[in-house]
C-alpha cells in the first residue's frame, strides 16, 4: 500500500474553498492508502505566533479535521511537534542543502518581499523541514496544490542527494498526488478569483447561519440579465458554480432557467444558497463545537497519532543513522 504524507497549515478556520479543495479529498484517500496527516505546526514558528495562538490554532484545526471526516482510527493524524525526530532529519538534510538553491525558491522569495524584517534561517530552510516531514515516513505520495509543487520537487531531490552521497535507495523520490478532475475549486462571492483566507471572502465552516447569510447577500452580482440566454456576469457565475455543488440539481436549473428568462432575481437565488451552504455547514459545525468541548478525546488522538507517527518516524531515524556512519560500538 503506498504511503502518503500531508502536512496541514496550523492556522485553523477552515472555508469552504479548502474542503472542496482538499479536505474532502484526504478524506476519501484515508481509505485507499497508508496516511499520516499532520499540523505543521513547527513550519508555523517562522511567523513568531504567541503561545496562546499557537495552542489555540492546533486545537482549532485538528476539531476541524476531525469534523470533515479523517478519522484517527484509520489515517494517522498527528502534530509535528510530537514527533521530534523529524529534527533530527532536518538537521541531517540541512547540511545537503544549498544556499544558493534556498535562496532561489519562489516561496522564500515571497517571504523576503512580505516580511523583510524577519527573514529567519527557518524561512530559508522551509522546503529542508518539508523534506523531512515527507521522507521520515518514506512517503511515495504528496497530495499538494499548484504552490507546493516546487517544495515537492526540492524534495525529491533532496531524497535524490541522500541516497546518491550513500550510494543506498533508501528514501522513495515522492510525487504529487493528481486529485484530477476531483479537484474543485471554489470561487469568492467578491466576483473574483478563488475564495481564500487572505482574500477575505472565505465562508468558514465554523460560520453561523447568521453570517452566511450576509456574506451571501453581500455577493457580488449584477442589475440583471437584458437578454435572453445571456451569459452570467463574474459574480453571478460564482454563484451558479456554487450552487452546483452545494444546492439540489432542481435548485440549479430553476434559477438557470429564471435567468435564461431575464426573469431572475438574484435576492431569491442568494437566499436559497446560503441556506444551502447552511444545511452543509450546520452539522461541521455542530460536530466541531462537540470535538472542541472534548478535551479528553482531543488528548486521546493526539496521543495515539503521536505515538503511530513516532513509530515510523524513529525507525526511519534508526536506520539513516546507520547509513550516515553513526554505528554501536
Ligand atoms: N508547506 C505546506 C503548505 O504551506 C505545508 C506542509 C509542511 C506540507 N510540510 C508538509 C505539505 C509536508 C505536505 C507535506 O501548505
Amino acid at each position: 500500500m503506498e504511503t502518503v504524507v500531508s502536512g496541514i497549515r496550523s492556522t485553523g478556520n477552515l472555508h469552504l474553498g479548502n474542503y472542496f479543495g482538499m479536505v474532502r479529498n484526504a478524506v476519501k484517500m484515508q481509505q485507499e492508502s497508508n496516511c499520516f496527516f499532520f499540523i505543521a505546526d513547527y513550519h508555523s514558528l517562522t511567523t513568531h505566533p504567541n503561545p496562546a495562538d499557537m495552542h489555540s490554532n492546533i486545537r482549532q484545526i485538528l476539531a476541524e479535521y476531525l469534523a470533515c471526516g479523517i478519522d484517527p482510527e484509520v489515517a494517522t493524524l498527528f502534530i509535528q511537534s510530537d514527533v521530534p525526530e523529524v529534527c533530527e532529519l532536518y538537521l541531517i538534510l540541512n547540511m545537503n542543502a544549498y544556499k544558493g538553491e534556498l535562496e532561489r525558491t519562489a516561496s522564500f522569495k515571497e517571504k523576503v518581499r512580505r516580511q523583510p524584517d524577519n527573514i529567519n534561517a527557518g524561512l530559508l530552510t522551509y522546503p529542508v523541514l518539508m523534506a523531512a516531514d515527507i521522507i521520515i515516513h518514506r512517503a511515495h505520495k504528496v497530495p499538494v496544490g499548484k504552490d507546493q509543487e516546487q517544495h515537492l520537487e526540492m524534495t525529491r531531490r533532496f531524497a535524490r542527494r541522500f541516497n546518491t552521497m550513500y550510494n543506498v535507495e533508501y528514501f522513495p523520490e515522492p510525487d504529487a498526488y493528481n486529485f484530477g478532475e476531483q479537484l474543485i475549486k471554489i470561487p469568492g462571492l467578491d466576483g473574483t478569483g478563488k475564495m481564500g483566507k487572505s482574500e477575505g471572502n472565505g465562508i468558514f465552516l465554523t460560520d453561523p447561519p447568521a453570517e452566511i447569510r450576509k456574506k451571501v447577500m453581500r455577493a457580488v452580482t449584477d442589475s440583471g440579465p437584458t437578454r435572453r440566454n445571456q451569459k452570467p456576469s463574474p459574480g453571478t457565475a460564482n454563484l451558479f458554480a456554487l450552487m452546483e455543488i452545494l444546492s439540489d440539481p432542481s435548485s440549479v436549473d430553476y434559477f438557470r432557467e429564471k435567468h435564461a428568462s431575464c426573469e431572475i432575481r438574484y435576492g431569491d437565488m442568494k437566499k436559497q444558497l446560503a441556506e444551502d451552504i447552511i444545511s452543509f455547514t450546520t452539522p461541521v459545525r455542530e460536530r466541531i463545537e462537540s470535538i472542541l468541548a472534548d478535551p479528553g478525546y482531543l488528548r486521546r488522538v493526539v496521543d495515539s497519532g503521536a505515538e503511530k507517527a513516532r513509530e515510523s518516524a524513529s525507525r526511519t531515524i534508526r536506520e539513516v543513522r546507520e547509513i550516515i556512519g553513526y554505528r554501536q560500538f
